[in-house]
């Protein structure tokens, strides 16, 4: 079963006098084990889309169904306990609270899941221990590095085990050596512990590292399979003039 279908969703936001159509006609799928890029220029709405995968806004119109389930026939509580099941979300910023620890950090999430203190320490050691940060646990964001700190955020959204990680551009305030490390540990986790992951990024140097690649455009999604076959058919069409 697909994890997230999107069937023809369209977005628009109302800007005063002016309708911007962030979406449009979006067709798109997820599935276990994806490593999916939502690539695209700024503006082009990978944001856009990223929270309406993760369920944080409405479409205007189409449907999005997530582990089938149709999102708009949800209500509040439903949608709040398919959220914490289904995703774990890594933000640009990192957004880590600064006088806790890096271990701290990791356990947040898991207060919302009822386990005991020591359960949620086990689970958080066993998740930094998944992104080599083990030595690293007692320190606060401020004594780690940007690719560190980041490191932790990956940490702190597979605490939960989740269905599906969504990132919107992970990599934007590392440098480069530290944004490919990054998209090395996400890859890692994806092939040796079938995480699925659907981060954004208009970073080219990231794309080849990726299983899948769809590309927006001003609101519409061109997926990497039909960018090939564009490729394809542009390079065919070369070789046909060329023979004439
Ligand atoms: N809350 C909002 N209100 C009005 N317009 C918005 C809002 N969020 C995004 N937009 C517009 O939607 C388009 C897509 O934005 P976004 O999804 O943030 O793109 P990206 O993440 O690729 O930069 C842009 O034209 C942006 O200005
Ligand atoms: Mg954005």
């Amino acid at each position: 079963m697909n994890l997230v279908e999107f069937e023809s969703v369209t977005k628009r936001y109302q800007l005063g006098e002016v309708e911007v159509t962030a979406l449009n006609s979006v067709n798109f799928t997820v599935q276990k084990g994806d490593f999916v890029a939502i690539t695209g220029p700024s503006g082009s709405g990978k944001t856009t889309m990223l929270n309406l995968i993760g369920c944080l806004d409405s479409t205007t119109s189409g449907e999005i169904r997530v582990a089938g389930q149709p999102v708009s026939k949800l209500n509040d509580r439903e949608l709040d306990l398919l959220r914490s099941r289904t995703y774990g979300i890594i933000f640009q910023n990192f957004n880590l609270v600064p006088v806790l620890s890096a271990l701290e950090n990791v356990m947040l999430p898991l207060y919302l899941h009822g386990l005991s203190k020591a359960e949620m320490r086990n689970r958080a050691q066993a998740s930094l221990a998944a992104v080599n940060l083990t030595r690293f646990a007692g320190f606060r964001p401020d004594q780690l590095s940007g690719g560190q700190r980041q490191r932790v955020a990956v940490a702190r959204a597979l605490v939960t085990e989740p269905k599906l990680i969504l990132a919107d551009e992970p990599t934007a305030s590392l440098d480069t050596a530290s944004a490919l490390s990054l998209v090395g540990l996400m890859k890692q986790l994806n092939t040796e512990r079938k995480v699925t992951f659907v981060f954004s990024t208009h970073d080219q140097r990231l794309l080849q590292h990726v299983k899948r690649v769809v590309e927006l455009r001003d609101g519409r999604l061109t997926d990497s399979a039909s960018i090939e076959s564009a490729q394809q058919a542009a390079a065919a069409k070369t070789d046909e003039s060329e023979v004439a």
